[in-house]
């Protein structure tokens, strides 16, 4: 995640790509390494970004993408993912019977599989099982909320950006309905790039 000096995750009417340079390389640096990258299918809309390694296009070593939902309506039309044409990704509704793809994105590429979910951790399981044994989150807050509020959450990757927009929106990192038990990390390394500072943290264990 990236977060402004103010505590913003997310910009009222902008797409979020206030991020230099470094912060992409870094992300993408992560990306190569995931065997999965999960995102929510309202950033995906909101944001419209590749879910590729986007600084390496011909690398071997893309991400799976993962897109996460609760409502059955359909996509947004002409999202970037969709005319780049991943390789394969899948979605994921929390739902109890799983629609067609083409109910949700009548022109994807090829056969991504719809599965459902009852918890958050079903996701995790069910990509573990079948050998993702690395996955990357990429948000946003709501998303991330669900994925920490069930102890999924094994590092975390900050970057503070030199911004501030103010406002009275309460935007944050990590969203959750009812605050969660406290949960402590560790600072792994803490990086400074002109404006930029990268943390990386990882969860303390109990
Ligand atoms: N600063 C950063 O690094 C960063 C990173 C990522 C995103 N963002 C920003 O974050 C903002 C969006 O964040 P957000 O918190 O509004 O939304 P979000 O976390 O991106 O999306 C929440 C998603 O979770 C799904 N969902 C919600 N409750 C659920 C549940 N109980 N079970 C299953 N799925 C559930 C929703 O599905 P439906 O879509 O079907 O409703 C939705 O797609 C955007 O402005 C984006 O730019 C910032």
């Amino acid at each position: 995640m990236a977060m402004t000096l103010d505590g913003h995750v997310a910009h009222p009417t902008q797409a979020w790509e206030f991020g230099s340079p470094e912060d992409r390389r870094r992300m993408d640096r992560l990306r190569e390494w995931a065997d999965c990258l999960v995102v929510s299918r309202r950033t995906l809309e909101h944001d419209d970004m590749n879910l590729t390694v986007r600084t390496k296009p011909h690398s071997k070593r893309h991400p799976r993408p993962v897109i996460v939902m609760k409502s059955l309506r359909p996509f947004k039309p002409n999202l970037r993912t969709l005319k780049n044409r991943h390789r394969g990704g899948e979605l994921w509704i929390s739902i109890a019977t799983p629609p067609k793809i083409e109910t949700l994105w009548p022109d994807l590429h090829e056969m991504w599989p719809v599965f459902t979910f009852n918890q958050i951790h079903d996701i995790v399981s069910s990509l573990q099982g079948r050998g993702y044994q690395k996955i990357l989150l990429e948000g946003g807050p709501t998303l991330n909320g669900l994925f920490f509020e069930s102890n999924l959450v094994d590092e975390f990757y900050l970057t503070i950006l030199p911004l501030i927009w103010g406002g009275k929106t309460t935007d944050r990192s990590v969203i959750t309905e009812n605050p969660i038990p406290l949960q402590r990390f560790t600072l792994r390394s803490c990086e400074r790039r002109k404006n930029e500072i990268y943390l990386h943290y990882a969860k303390k264990r109990t």
